[in-house]
């Protein structure tokens, strides 16, 4: 059975948590004096002298309405890598407690709990890079507190299979962090819709690359309101600054112009791939769910090293177990992807 006391850290069900100015006042007011802001504001601008809102209520309650979520199944983290940090520090016990991701995956799960000193165990996927079932039934112990799964996959670029991940919901009773980072640029559905269904799920999303908002530090965890309320409990009082919050919800405002940008980048992945299927030193691109492609090359080093001079950078992950001989590449604008194409011929030429 799922338990939530039973799988959270003692020292974390005990904890008084920081109680700050703007959490402890609530009516209208004139005269702040409460939370030793500087009332005079900043030379450069007058309106960031304030402490911004830190529980973030009117962006979430915009996103509430967009996801079709209830406010209280969403927290707002410093891009998603902070949702992965405390969720770390929420459930497991450095040193004790061990968490199960699966590789070729996002390198900040295994980053994140060496930090926090928790072993890290590695189930690989497939060679098709899909979940191997009965090795992650096999690598669970009574520490694995959370098991991570990212859907689409970075870097493979493929949705995960939808039963397998239900399978782990159902049969696992430790935390399920399902990360959807590239989720609007795939085909299937968000696990954001069955919240009520698991109470062991936690989605992660993120404004940083369908909406747009890389530097804005945005990222979105959906679970239940005590997983949500836990995580509120830990996180830095101020986690969201003002200017991101404002903006933020000037974004959220557009739905319909990132959506449109959405099937733009959809398109381009589309050509890039017809684009790269024809040039000779492309061996292999695996199917892309996501706003990137892994592509088996050639001579992955080579050819990375040859873009770098003509300015151009993409992710070398041909020493990564799975992804040998591969590059990642994110699909950029019209002009970017015809200047890759452009220079792939070019050194596609200089080695015949
Ligand atoms: C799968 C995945 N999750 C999370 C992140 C980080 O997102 P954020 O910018 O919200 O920290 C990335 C970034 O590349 C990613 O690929």
């Amino acid at each position: 059975m799922f338990d939530l006391n039973n799988l959270l850290r003692e020292n974390i069900r005990k904890l008084v948590p920081y109680s700050s100015a703007r959490d402890e006042f609530k009516g209208e007011a004139q005269i702040f004096l409460d939370a030793n802001e500087n009332s005079f504001g900043s030379p450069l601008t007058k309106w960031y002298n304030r402490y911004p809102d830190p529980l973030q209520k009117k962006v979430k309650q915009k996103l509430a309405e967009i996801k079709g979520v209830a406010a209280e199944h969403i927290f707002l983290g410093n891009g998603s890598d902070e949702c992965i940090d405390i969720l770390l520090r929420a459930f497991c016990e450095p040193g004790k407690d061990n968490i199960i991701i699966c590789p070729p995956t996002y390198g900040m799960y295994e980053v994140s709990a060496n930090i926090n000193d928790v072993q890290v165990k590695k189930v690989p996927l497939t060679p098709g890079f899909q979940l191997d079932l009965t090795a992650i039934e096999e690598a669970v112990d009574d520490h694995t507190k959370m098991i991570f799964l990212c859907s689409p996959n970075n870097p493979t670029g493929n949705s995960l299979d939808k039963n397998d991940i239900e399978i782990i919901l159902n049969n696992y009773f430790g935390l399920v962090v399902i990360d959807e980072a590239y989720i609007n640029f795939s085909r299937f559905r968000s696990f954001t819709q069955e919240l009520n269904d698991y109470p062991n799920i936690c989605v992660l999303q993120t404004l940083s690359k369908a909406w747009g908002l890389a530097a804005l530090r945005v990222g979105i965890a959906f679970a239940s309101e005590p997983v949500i309320q836990i995580m509120n409990k830990i996180k830095p009082p101020y986690n969201i600054n003002q200017a991101s919050q404002e903006l933020v919800m000037k974004a959220l405002e557009e739905v319909g112009q990132v959506n449109g940008m959405i099937q733009e980048i959809v398109k381009q992945r589309g050509e890039l791939i017809q684009q790269l299927s024809e040039l000779s030193v492309v061996e292999k691109i695996h199917p892309s769910d996501a706003n990137f492609l892994l592509a088996k090359v050639a001579d992955a080093k080579g050819i990375y090293n040859y873009l770098l001079e003509k300015g151009i950078v993409v992710r070398d992950r041909s020493k990564v177990e799975l992804c040998e001989g591969c590059l990642r590449i994110t699909v950029g604008t019209p002009t970017e992807n015809k200047e890759l194409i452009k220079e792939l011929k070019a050194f596609a030429l200089q080695i015949h």
